[in-house]
């Protein structure tokens, strides 16, 4: 079963979904690790072997354990994720609990947008119709965005939902229905216009609703359900990532959003109301290389633009900020100097540095002495951190000019912090190599060595075992139980019996047999480069090492002379380092 699975998914086409491969070596495809934050792209994916290794946090496995860590899902469900996809017919997918509930919420959320949608045609319903001619929102955008009303009752829905055969109690668990002090449930949204938030793959995850016109809370939003995280999704990126900009516009309303999609920029989203999170920066990476950042025009949208900025900088994403001047959001702007106006906007939108810059500029006073020299130590500071000679160059020189100085002693400060900047940074890299264990162990954080030399030898053992699987039958290898690493124990043993039974060792198979950490690991293993040519000498080492280890192990209370041997053996050891 999961073998076919794997076979019909290639994890090329799977991972591109989600991470965009930019570069090639060989078999190997490059991109940005969608499970870390970093800006040069240490995610690799080879379509020979169907798996993917991240050079920077060390997690790897199949294209089953890349569906389960992004899509945040468990092995049975990640194997129907897959079958779906492919698909396959999946019999046993119904009997999981949990994606039953899932599935559940989904259809129940789906139903609820709908029913929601259903109200604007009612009487009742006209109230947000007026609201929505009032705000300028078509009946086309409405629908295109599955806009809704929500009733002024405290029952609509709940009776709606009941009868489609729900219960109370998952109406609860999806947020949908509250539970008041005399033990019924009434509506969470009531008389709202209801922004279904939908995600990427077309679900319907949870609701905003606003208030018609003025009032406390302006939003209502689906509290975190199992189906709904805001820091993790953001509103219109369902339509967003269709567009052919080749940009995303980031703003902060719901209403900007609606009416920017209306006015033709089809690639905006918003944020659900909380400031731009690591997850949502790396979930817009995977769609686009450029953002455009459009916040509100006031001290909170400066602000948030700025921390947005820090976030997306970490990624491999290119950050313009837009300047609106004479309006308070897009929405006002479109709607005061129309989308001609907007689209001007779009192109001149500053990049982040003249937007930095700015935005040093505007906090310090020129005229006064004392402010121009705090002025020029920040604009300094900040031109130093800029990666080439020529862009730090043009950005000393605007500042020489805005603090009306000559440019070289402008330059020479920028050069001199930029100096200070690399040597701390290759400080930082030799501390952080010159830490021995660290070298010897794994990058998957949740693993650790309590005995790493012998660690190192069962690394050795697993990568021969799985570069030569013929290796296996020999008599004289260990025990598991003689590993030092539970994790290395269990992954050599599942090797041995995969070996056995004359089954692939290929790391791609193995999904189901390893956990995540194991899974993470054994690529990890794998990747180190190796040399058969002394493959038996180095099995012979290896196996020495594992059972010298095991009985210093299994000896802790041996007299003084012993732990001596140890020491002498700890350097052993070593020679294997890099010798793979
Ligand atoms: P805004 O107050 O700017 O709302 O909040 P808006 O969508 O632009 O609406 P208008 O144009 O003022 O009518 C920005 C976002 O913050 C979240 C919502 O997601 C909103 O779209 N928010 C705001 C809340 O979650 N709760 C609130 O009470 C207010
Ligand atoms: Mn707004």
């Amino acid at each position: 079963m999961t073998h076919s699975l794997v076979d019909r998914n290639d994890i090329v086409d799977v991972v591109s979904g989600y991470v965009r491969l930019s570069k090639r070596s060989g078999a190997n495809q490059f991109g940005l690790c969608p499970f870390h934050s970093e800006k040069t792209p240490s995610f690799s994916v080879n379509a020979e072997k169907q798996i993917y290794h991240c050079f920077g946090c060390g997690k790897g496995g199949s294209v089953i354990n890349f569906i389960m860590e992004i899509e945040n899902l468990g092995y049975r469900d990640a194997v129907a994720f897959l079958a779906r996809r492919a698909g396959m017919p999946m019999p046993e997918e119904q009997n999981d609990a949990e994606s039953r509930k899932r599935a559940r919420m989904l259809a129940l959320n789906k139903d609820s947008a709908r029913f929601f949608y259903e109200q604007l045609s009612t009487p009742e319903g006209r109230r947000a119709g007026e609201y929505m001619a009032q705000r300028r929102i078509s009946p086309a955008t409405a629908r295109n965005f599955g806009l809704g009303y929500a009733p002024d009752t405290w029952d609509s829905l709940e009776k709606a939902m009941r009868q489609k055969g729900y219960t109370d109690f998952e109406l609860a668990d999806a947020g949908l229905v509250r539970r008041g002090k005399n033990g019924g449930f009434y509506d969470t949204f009531r008389n709202r216009l209801m922004f279904p938030v939908i995600d990427v793959r077309g679900n319907v995850i949870g609701f905003s609703g606003r208030i018609l016109g003025d009032g406390e809370p302006k939003y209502m939003n689906s509290p975190e359900t199992l189906v709904f995280n805001k820091s993790r999704n953001l509103f219109a990126l369902n339509l967003a990532k269709k567009s052919k900009s080749g940009y995303i516009i980031l703003s902060e309303g719901n209403i900007d959003v609606v009416s920017l999609h209306q006015a033709g920029f089809d690639s905006a989203v918003a944020s659900l109301g909380t400031s731009l999170t690591a997850e949502q920066a790396r979930l817009l990476s995977r769609y686009t290389n450029q953002v455009i950042i459009a916040y509100d025009n006031d001290g909170a949208g400066l602000k948030a633009s700025q921390r947005a900025i820090n976030i997306l900088e970490k990624l491999d994403v290119k950050v313009k900020v837009l300047r609106m001047s004479g309006a308070k959001d897009p929405d006002e702007f479109i709607k005061a100097k129309g989308p001609e106006a907007f689209r001007k906007l779009l192109e001149g939108s500053e990049n982040q540095v003249d937007y930095r810059l700015r935005a040093v500029t505007e906090k310090y006073d020129l005229a006064v002495d004392e402010q121009k020299v705090e002025f020029l130590k920040e604009a300094t500071e900040l031109v130093a951190r800029l990666p080439g000679a020529v862009e730090r160059q043009v950005y000393a020189m605007r500042v020489a000019a805005q603090a009306g100085m000559q440019d070289a002693p402008i330059l020479a400060e920028v050069e001199r912090r930029h100096k200070r900047l690399v040597s701390r940074a290759y400080r930082e890299e030799q501390r952080q190599q010159s830490q021995p264990e660290r070298q010897s162990q794994p990058a998957e954080k949740a693993l650790r060595y309590d005995d790493p030399d012998s660690a190192r030898a069962e690394e050795g053992l697993i990568r021969l075992l799985s570069l030569e699987p013929a290796l296996g039958a020999r008599p004289e290898l260990p025990e598991a139980e003689r590993f030092s690493s539970p994790a290395l124990g269990h992954i050599y043993s599942v090797l041995r019996g995969r070996i056995a039974r004359h089954e692939s060792v290929s790391s791609a198979n193995l999904g189901e047999e390893l956990n995540g950490d194991e899974m993470s690991l054994l690529v990890c293993i794998q990747q180190a480069p190796v040399s058969l040519t002394q493959s038996d000498r180095a099995l012979q080492d290896y196996i020495k090492i594992i059972q010298e280890r095991w009985q210093q192990r299994t000896q802790k209370d041996a007299p003084l002379d012993l732990r001596a041997l140890a020491t002498s053996q700890r350097e052993k050891g070593k020679r294997y380092e890099g010798n793979g």
